[in-house]
């Protein structure tokens, strides 16, 4: 697929752009998803396997795509209920949405078959992995140009956060996360393993 085409799919797999009011950062959110996948083995979010981690169980059925989709929408879910109850709570919708739909933009680096071969093959060498996607989505996101926070959400949502004090969004976006793997882990949705 050419650059265009790839990201004409990332729009049609994250419909919860919508939610993002502000055309620019909308824009570079999508941006964001195609300069990761057009450098990576992969053409979609679907086909990166939907895992936390290259080496942790998959969903027995669906996609990384259900994946970023179901952490944005429990992401939204997590600000709604808390902003009902607390009204002062500053949540920026565009902004959780932008930062929930990009926390794991550099997993097509991570799970690139092409990285993993290299990666394994000589360990010692490379390290494994070389770059994690927390490491390589904060790399995307800067260079796409996106606010800060949708940064920290790429580098922080994950153990990494545990070294810093993560800002309101990435701590709703880190739960949703976990909202995401555990309790589909319990109700027996993954893999063994
Ligand atoms: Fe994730």
């Amino acid at each position: 697929m050419n650059e265009d085409q790839i990201r004409q799919k990332v729009i049609e797999s994250l419909p919860e752009l919508s939610q993002i009011q502000d055309e620019e950062l909308r824009t570079k959110v999508v941006d964001a998803w195609t300069y990761s996948l057009s450098r990576s083995s992969f053409d979609s979010i679907d086909q990166i396997r939907a895992s936390g981690n290259p080496d942790t169980p998959a969903l027995k059925t669906g996609t990384q795509t259900d994946h970023i989709r179901g952490v944005t929408q429990l992401a939204i879910a997590i600000s709604d209920t808390l902003h009902g109850q607390f009204p002062d709570l500053p949540i920026d919708r565009g902004l959780l949405v932008a930062c929930a739909l990009c926390h794991d933009v550099g997993k097509p680096y991570e799970f690139d078959p092409e990285n993993q071969k290299r990666w394994k093959a000589n360990t010692p060498g490379t390290g494994y992995p070389a770059i994690r996607h927390t490491q390589y989505g904060t790399h995307v996101c800067l260079t796409i140009g996106l606010p800060e926070e949708v940064c920290h959400a790429a580098g922080c949502h994950s153990g990494e956060g545990e070294l810093v004090d993560r800002s309101l969004h990435v701590t709703i976006v880190h739960h949703a996360d976990y909202a995401f793997w555990r309790p589909l882990q319990a109700g027996g949705m993954l893999e063994d393993g």
